[in-house]
């Protein structure tokens, strides 16, 4: 094992003490020490998910990447293992960028990830040149290949840049050889996802270009992953530097999937349809597994690369993954839930049921808390002419509150963060549109310390957001401009 290794490793068994289990999520998954950005190698191996991340031990903000580690029977609960990658070679001393994991027939784990190094160009500015490697262990160990990078710039098509070409996402063919999909930058073009294939894991060769952006949704593509589900080809990635589109895609980095089929002539990717896959402020890089049970569940880092260093330095811990997610298709788009097993956890239920607020906000007894499942079920009121407006206020004290509210009208519900304690001048508020019959409305609200997740209509649309709002902020109101009729079922959550 190398010394940056063993540093890495001693620092964070010493550093985690100092962080109070209170003072993290209760049910998400943060970083043990220091900075977390995207979910890597998330799989199920030797019995257990496992999930390595984005990882500088050493600091809250963003630097050398080196891969975290935790293991979890269920997803939820999760143990930290030593960090499993330090940046100590010579292909990848600046960092060990995103990547992703796979069992192989001798019963090893193989990781494959990209390695960065910083070069000066011609002109003296530093570039980033980003290679494809291996490391293989045993689910707490792990040694980098002789033969790395596995992939470089030789490898890639016609007019792929070094500079951007990463996070390899690796799955077995049904003959046993292997593939993975990279994003790389067409330079010119945008991002691409680009599949190399490969006999036995270790050697690996150019097999085709799967897709192209052209500029369609963002700039650079990152953070790629594909699968079937119920019979259609996912691609799932994510972009940079987007424009807004509408209400689907907003400014900045966000996420998108694709639905189409795989042409195996051309060896393309055929798209039908591409969507946003979380409505919120906080959703990027997602990665998914296929459960042993054959479920496709997904897992997102819940941040947003454009308001993410606005902590102070000394915070111990900075980055937490979202709820997994088990996917499922509807009428051509992807469904979102959390994972069946997340319900284990509900404890003390409290019902509502016909509920009537007119013009007012009201709380209702046994329904506040910040660890706390809430569904909440809209019913226009019959008799009179539909609601103008409905929002649930929650993390609320006199201070402080984090609302979402819903106009039946514009067919938009809005998620807004202004009053959760932020003191910068960023985005605290998203919208999407809805399709509801007639103002009814479902929504499931899953808070936890630091974060709201908002399932929209069982799982149609899904919005996400951090907030750092003072954990005395307890409350939980509802608010209606106009009749509503409402039953709300909240649980506690056991973190
Ligand atoms: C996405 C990303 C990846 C890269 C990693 C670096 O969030 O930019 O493309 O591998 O983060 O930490």
């Amino acid at each position: 094992m190398s010394q940056v290794l063993r540093d890495a490793r001693r620092y964070e068994e010493e550093k985690e003490q100092f962080i109070r289990p209170d003072d993290r999520p209760a049910f998400h998954l943060s970083a043990r020490v220091g900075w977390m950005n995207d979910p890597n190698g998330f799989s199920f191996y030797q019995g257990c998910y496992h999930m390595f991340y984005q990882y500088h031990p050493y600091d809250s903000h963003w630097g050398p990447m080196h891969w975290g580690h935790a293991v979890s029977k269920d997803m939820i609960h999760w143990n930290y293992l030593p960090a499993a990658l330090a940046p100590d070679s010579p292909y990848d001393r600046d960092g060990c960028f995103s990547g992703s994991a796979i069992t192989m027939p001798d019963g090893s784990q193989l990781l494959m990830y990209t390695g960065i190094i910083y070069e000066q160009d011609e002109r003296g500015d530093t570039r980033q040149v980003q290679t494809q490697n291996i490391a293989v262990g045993d689910g707490t160990d792990y040694v980098k290949y002789q033969g790395n990078p596995v992939l470089t710039e030789d490898d890639l098509p016609e007019g792929g840049s070094p500079y951007a070409f990463r996070d390899p996402k690796i799955w077995r063919e049904e003959d046993g050889t292997y593939k993975a999909v990279v994003a790389n930058e067409h330079i010119g073009q945008g991002g691409r996802m680009v599949i190399f294939s490969s006999e036995d894991g270790f050697s690996w060769h150019f097999d085709s270009v799967m897709l192209e952006n052209h500029y369609r949704i963002g700039c650079m593509w990152e953070c790629p992953d594909y699968f079937e589900l119920e019979g259609k080809q996912i691609l799932i990635g994510s972009a940079q530097d987007m424009l807004p589109k509408g209400l689907e895609y907003h400014n900045g980095n966000g996420t998108f999937y694709m639905t189409g089929t795989y042409d195996s002539k051309s060896k393309q990717f055929i798209e039908e349809a591409n969507y946003s896959l979380d409505y919120g402020i906080d959703f990027y890089a997602p990665q998914t597994i296929l459960t042993p049970d054959g479920r496709r569940v997904m897992i997102g880092w819940m941040q947003n690369w454009d308001t993410c260093n606005l902590h102070v330095a000394s915070t111990p811990w900075f980055g937490q993954m979202s709820l997994p997610r088990e996917l499922s298709i509807k009428d051509g788009r992807l469904i979102q839930k959390p994972i069946r097993e997340f319900d284990a956890l509900r404890t003390n239920m409290v019902v509502h049921d016909d509920v009537r607020i007119f013009h007012d906000e009201i709380s209702l007894e046994g329904v506040q808390g910040r660890l706390i499942d809430m569904e909440i079920e809209l019913f226009p009121d019959p008799e009179v002419p539909l609601f103008q407006k409905f929002a649930v206020r929650f993390a609320k004290n006199d201070e402080y509150h984090t609302a979402v509210s819903f106009r039946p009208h514009e067919g938009i519900l809005k998620i807004d963060r202004k009053f959760s304690g932020s003191r910068r001048a960023i985005i605290h508020q998203r919208r999407a549109r809805i399709n509801h019959d007639k103002g009814r409305l479902k929504l499931r609200i899953i808070l936890d310390r630091f974060s709201v997740e908002v399932f929209v209509n069982d799982g149609e649309k899904v919005l996400s957001a951090t907030i750092f709002t003072d954990q005395s902020a307890q409350g939980v109101t509802f608010h209606a401009q106009g009749s509503v009729i409402l039953r709300v079922t909240k649980y506690d959550i056991e973190g």
